[in-house]
């Protein structure tokens, strides 16, 4: 009997022959929400999705597992994700791409934007209705043309253009990689801002920033998520809640 690594899930799209792993999602034994929106997100346990299982999304993945949250990683290898799946078991298993999108309640978008299109025409329609939080970043020479094109509408739109029916929250694209081994510190965590049309988006969102061990804080709708896109003063600062609010003009008890 052929034994396949624990913790890969298929691709929806791929047909079992094409398979070279199988499946196993690793029991979480904790209490598995129903498929659809969450309602009451306040101490319970979310599927996430996570779509670009790198630098970004693995980390994040691991603080959300442990706090009781169940993540599957995705990556177009998932065979390369044994590791991440092994240090956040067992609430963590892998897949690819589209098993992410179909399993989460929450799907985090950590790829690199000139991916969006591409994964907006593929897998948008699993998202739909879905809180989806995007922590992109456009860089010109990785990303090309569409960094300009990002940045002048604000990344938070320009993402939500590509998938039509998704709770599209923006978040935790302040952090640079390295501060996200502060996540919890001692002290005044470090203040994430998060942008969302969607109120219970937001406050999914906001949920699972604090879950990671950073303080979330409230700035508005979509459109504004552009007062902290790349190059803007709050941006990769690490900069506490208070210093955050102080410099987007927020009122300073703003979202508590
Ligand atoms: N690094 C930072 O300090 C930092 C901080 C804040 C925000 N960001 C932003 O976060 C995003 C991710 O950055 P990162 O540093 O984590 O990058 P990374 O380490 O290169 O990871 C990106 C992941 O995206 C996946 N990916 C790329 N194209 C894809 C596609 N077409 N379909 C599905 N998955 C795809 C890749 O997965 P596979 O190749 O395995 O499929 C890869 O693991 C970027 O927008 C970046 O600007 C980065």
């Amino acid at each position: 009997m052929k034994h396949h690594p624990a913790g890969i899930q298929r691709s929806l799209c791929q047909p079992l022959s094409a398979l070279a792993t199988v499946f196993l999602l690793v029991s979480t034994g904790l209490p598995v929400a129903a498929q659809g929106t969450p309602t009451e997100p306040e101490g319970r346990s979310l599927r996430i999705g996570i779509i670009g299982s790198g630098t970004m999304g693995g980390p994040i993945g691991q603080l959300w597992a442990d706090a009781g949250h169940q993540v599957l990683y995705s990556s177009r290898n998932p065979d390369q994700l044994m590791d991440l799946v092994r240090d956040a078991a067992p609430r963590a298993s892998a897949g690819y791409p589209d098993a992410a999108a179909h399993f989460g309640e929450v799907i985090l978008l950590a790829v690199p934007p000139s991916a969006v299109p591409q994964i907006g025409e593929d897998y948008g329609h699993l998202m739909e209705g879905k809180v989806v939080i995007d922590l992109t970043n456009p860089r010109e020479d990785r990303d090309g043309l569409i960094s300009n094109e990002w940045l002048e509408m604000g990344t938070g739109l320009a993402m939500a253009q590509y998938l039509s029916g998704a709770r599209v929250v923006k978040a935790f694209n302040t952090l640079g990689s390295g501060m996200l081994g502060e996540a919890h510190r001692p002290g005044e965590w470090i203040g994430v801002p998060v942008a969302g049309d969607d109120a219970e988006a937001v406050e999914v969102a906001a949920l699972l920033v604090r879950d990671a061990g950073f303080e979330p804080v409230v700035v508005g709708p979509l459109a504004r998520a552009s007062e902290f896109d790349r190059g803007t003063p709050v941006w990769v600062s690490g900069m506490t809640a208070a210093e955050v609010r102080a410099a987007l003009g927020l009122p300073p008890d703003a979202d508590r």
